[in-house]
């Protein structure tokens, strides 16, 4: 009898993608004759993971270079120094990492957790992979040649018993998927707690370009209260609207049976959802659960390619989910950001056959978003602070994010399941003071640190276009400068002849902001959306040491800016 080739795959991962490489590499390993068992590293059990050869972790990067959520508790454990030096010597492994290189700390968690597992005895089968979002091709332009080299490696190390599955063939699916089933209501997310919206006001004039708005919820009572403070983020999982749902039903031939009560099984220990489904439907899901107006991924392509019932979307749909292909599927779908549903519509033939066992295997998961919370510290009401996402594609549609417009559709009443979590940005004590500089709304979380700073030395540096149209919280803030609770800089991009951002704000106030720095110690935020302001506030930073000691280099007040990043004195918080 044939020996069981075993292989163990776990993935830390915040949006989904690393657990989406997860997926895909089981089945490239399902076709080399290896048994995988994929898993996230927080719900792995850990003797599974110390009597384990081999094994390959992939992990994502959250914030400034921080671990994502599900493997948090797994690198606590693993960096124990209780463990034995050789705890992991009988184990070969793989790491690749997803990150951005436009961050400081890139790839921070694959790159700790590669070393961690060598000082552990663990033996490399290949070189780190790191996967950059940079990169044209996103991640995947890393991927595919480290994919390409840990298969010889691993095909030298255990030959192929019998011929590769060819690649037309699918594997199992995750899920048996079928109708009439009452469904196991599965373990209740016990972080989570309901709010009701019971404020939805637009905070930007109406002939303004930009939807901005000013959301709060009121927390259901509950005990404990949830707890969050100044910085940290609620957290939201949009749901799709329900014209959408149905034309995706319609497209996928599912309408007929949409309220049927669905009954879902794993199929193999370890099949977990993306998160606890408490009753579905194939409604319910299609509202709640699969990201139907989500870009997909390539493996959306690769799987609905085994379903194709034509040559020619059989063709189309391999040639996208393949290495050569990703040019193509990068203009095609990336670029001008065509949904799910869109894709389908281009695939008439292939979507009403997708089996709907497959379902769980062929369909995105709805990720959460984060927000900062804009308010003061308070158990029972959360503020946020929300530009509704809306953009005109290179096919000239226009788009809107998915969670932006359930948001901004979201009728005053409406109650939602939420969570919270840290921000990256931490508070010093109330005598030191803070230098906050949030274009935008990266004001948000300033807004919770001031009132959570009252009479404190806070300095704010905000920027708008203009005075009159998106000048947040106006009111709020002359009010908080008059009572001396802040100090207040405003840029306003489009009032006068030329363009002034938030970075002049920072070169004029050159003496001032030397003092707060060099004599009083004083912590500076960044905040607000990422492209080019970070690096020009940082300069403007660079600038204004420069200013004040003319006998520096401008490479020393480079290395004063990155020292204050490093003793957390210089902390960003940007987005895309
Ligand atoms: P603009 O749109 O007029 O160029 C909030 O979006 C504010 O940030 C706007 O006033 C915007 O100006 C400004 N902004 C755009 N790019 C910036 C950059 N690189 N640095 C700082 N502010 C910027």
């Amino acid at each position: 009898m044939e020996e069981e080739r075993k292989l163990l795959i776990l993935y830390g991962s915040q949006t989904g993608y690393a657990e989406d490489v997860a997926r895909r590499i089981s089945r490239q390993a399902w076709r080399r004759h290896f048994t995988a068992h994929v898993q996230a590293l927080d719900e792995v059990d850990k003797k599974l993971v110390f009597t384990s050869s081999p094994v390959i972790f992939i992990c994502s990067t959250t914030g400034q270079g921080e671990e994502p959520d599900n493997m948090k508790r797994f690198w606590r454990f693993l960096l124990r120094k209780s463990l034995p030096h050789d705890a992991l010597s009988a184990m070969e492994f793989a790491v690749f990492g997803l990150g951005d290189s436009s961050y400081q700390k890139f790839n921070f968690p694959a790159k700790r957790l590669f070393r961690r597992l060598q000082q552990l005895g663990a033996h490399a089968l290949v070189r780190r992979g790191d996967g950059d979002d940079q990169h044209y091709l996103g991640v995947d332009g890393q991927l595919d040649p480290w994919l390409e080299e840990l298969w010889d490696v691993m095909l030298s190390k255990w030959p192929l018993p019998r011929p590769a599955v060819p690649d037309d063939v699918v594997p199992d699916p995750t899920f048996d998927v079928s109708f009439g089933g009452t469904q196991d209501p599965g373990v209740v997310v016990d972080d989570k707690c309901r709010a009701t919206l019971v404020v939805s006001e637009r905070i930007t004039a109406a002939d303004h370009f930009q939807d901005v708005r000013h959301l709060r919820f009121a927390i259901e009572e509950q005990d404990p209260l949830p707890a969050w403070g100044p910085g940290d983020c609620a957290v939201l999982r949009p749901c799709n609207l329900a014209a959408d749902v149905n034309e995706f039903l319609a497209t996928v031939g599912w309408t007929d049976r949409a309220d049927e009560p669905l009954c879902i099984e794993p199929r193999s220990t370890g099949a977990t959802l993306a998160w606890p489904v408490p009753s579905a439907t194939l409604r319910w899901l299609c509202t709640n659960y699969f990201d139907i107006m989500g870009v997909p991924r390539r493996s959306f392509f690769e799987m609905l390619s085994y379903f194709a019932p034509s040559v020619e979307e059989r063709d189309k749909l391999r040639e996208f989910s393949s290495a050569a292909g990703q040019d193509d599927l990068l203009a095609y779908c990336m670029r001008p950001r065509r949904t799910v549903l869109e894709v389908l519509g281009d695939f008439p033939r292939t979507a009403p056959v997708i089996p709907l066992s497959y379902a769980f295997d062929v369909f995105p998961v709805i990720a959460e978003r984060s927000f900062s919370i804009s308010s003061a510290e308070c158990p029972r009401a959360v503020d946020l602070t929300v530009a509704i996402v809306e953009y005109k594609t290179l096919m000239q549609r226009v788009r809107r994010g998915v969670c932006t417009r359930w948001l901004a559709q979201m009728p005053v009443g409406q109650t939602v399941a939420m969570r919270f979590a840290r921000g990256t940005m931490r508070l010093p004590p109330a005598a030191t003071p803070i230098v906050m500089v949030g274009p935008g709304t990266g004001i948000a979380a300033f807004m919770s640190f001031v009132q959570s700073r009252p009479g404190a030395d806070n300095y704010l540096f905000f920027g708008c276009r203009s005075e009159s149209k998106d000048f947040y919280y106006k009111e709020q803030l002359r009010q908080w400068a008059a009572e001396g609770s802040l100090h207040l800089f405003c840029a306003f991009s489009r009032d006068g002849p030329a363009k002034v951002y938030v970075q002049d704000r920072i070169r004029e106030q050159a003496r001032l902001l030397w003092s707060l720095v060099a004599e009083q110690g004083a912590v500076i935020f960044v905040s607000g959306n990422a492209n080019r302001m970070p690096d020009d506030v940082r300069q403007a930073f660079a600038d204004v040491v420069s200013m004040n000691n003319p006998q520096m280099s401008a490479d020393d007040a480079q290395n004063y800016i990155a020292r204050m990043v490093k003793d957390g004195r210089y902390q960003e918080e940007c987005w895309y």
